[in-house]
This record gives C-alpha cells, structure tokens and sequence, in this order.
C-alpha cells in the first residue's frame, strides 16, 4: 500500500516569482512606472499562486490597502514574489511583495505589498472548495494566523457595511 496523500498543498507548492523588466510604455512622463501597471502585475502574480494552489479558476475578491513606497525606473526589474497566507474553504488571501531591481549593479529594494483575496470558482462562477493550506515553517504558522485575523476583519467590516 502507497503513502497516504496529504490532506492539502503546502505554502511551495504554489508560491509564484515573477520578473518583468519596465519599458516605456508602462512609464508616466517622469520616467517611473505607472501605479495602475504595477498593480496589473501584482494580481497577475498573486493569481497565479491562487491557481497553482486551487487549480481551477479564481478571481480577485479584494486587495487590502496598497502603497508604492519607492518609484521604479525604466529599465529596471520589476520582481514580485507571491504566495499563499491562509484558504479557508474557497477563499485565500495572497501576499505579494515587489521589488525594483536596478540590473546594473543588482541593487534591489521593495517597493509595495498588499493582501489579496481570490475565490475559486467553478464553470458558473459559484464559489467551490480549495485545498487546506499545510504550514511547514513557525513563519507560515504566523502568516496563517495573521492572515485569519485580517479575514475576520474583513468579513466584520463587510457585515457592518451591509447593515
Ligand atoms: C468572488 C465572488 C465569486 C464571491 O461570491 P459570494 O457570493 O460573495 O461568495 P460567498 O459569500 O460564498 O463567499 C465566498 C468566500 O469569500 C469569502 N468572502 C466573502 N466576502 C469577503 C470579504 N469581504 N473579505 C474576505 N473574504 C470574503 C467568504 O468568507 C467565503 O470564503 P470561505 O469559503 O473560504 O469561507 C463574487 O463576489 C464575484 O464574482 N465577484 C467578482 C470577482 C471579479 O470579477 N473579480 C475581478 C475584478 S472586477
């Protein structure tokens, strides 16, 4: 008899990092990266790990407040790194962080973070279950629990919004 499956993915099985370099076309008249393209590529990245771990459609219920901290040159790198912080039964909450790379000298500095929420979603947009997420490390232990607190505070500021 084999091993028994695990009961759910793990925090690897889905983490996602990605690397654009910044061209022209995605500059303001300063030079610097427009805030609405960075954006783009933060849900590009944080979907990707939604998918890898759910493994069917998911789409984009919220992204918690997002600051861009530094501006990013054309010319550099842009580099996300994101992965999954918690699943509940359909939704999951995806931390992305990004980064500017200057490709010069090497020189890397973070830029933005933000916490998205993505839900599965079946062929009728119905919201279907996600695997459990297994934490391995005592820093993904922190995430999740983290990640439960700011869910409960989501869903409470939902709840009163709707009153
Ligand atoms: C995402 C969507 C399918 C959720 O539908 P819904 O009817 O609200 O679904 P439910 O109430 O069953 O909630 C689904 C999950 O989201 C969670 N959720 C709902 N509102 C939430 C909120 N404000 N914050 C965090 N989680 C929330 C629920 O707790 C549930 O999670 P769980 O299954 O892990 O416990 C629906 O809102 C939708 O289609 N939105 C448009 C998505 C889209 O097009 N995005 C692209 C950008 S426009």
């Amino acid at each position: 008899m084999g091993l028994a499956e695990p009961a759910g993915k793990h925090v690897q099985d889905s983490r996602v990092e990605m690397t654009e370099i910044v061209m022209p076309n995605d500059a303001n008249p300063l030079g610097t990266i427009f805030g609405g393209r960075v954006m783009q590529l933060m849900d590009i990245a944080a979907s990707i790990a939604g998918f890898r771990h759910a493994r069917c459609n998911v789409v984009t219920l919220s992204v918690d407040s997002l600051e861009f901290r530094r501006p990013i040159r054309v010319g550099d790198a842009v580099v996300l790194h994101a992965w999954l912080n918690w699943a509940g039964r359909t939704s999951m909450e995806v931390q992305v962080e990004v980064y500017s790379e200057d490709l010069m000298t090497g020189e890397r500095a973070r830029t933005s973070t933000a916490f998205f929420t993505f839900v599965a979603v079946d062929q009728e947009r119905r919201p279907t279950p996600v695997p459990p997420l297994l934490t391995l490390t005592q820093d993904e232990e922190r995430r999740f629990q983290e990640a439960a607190r700011r869910r409960a505070e989501r869903l409470g500021r939902k709840e009163r919004e709707e009153i």
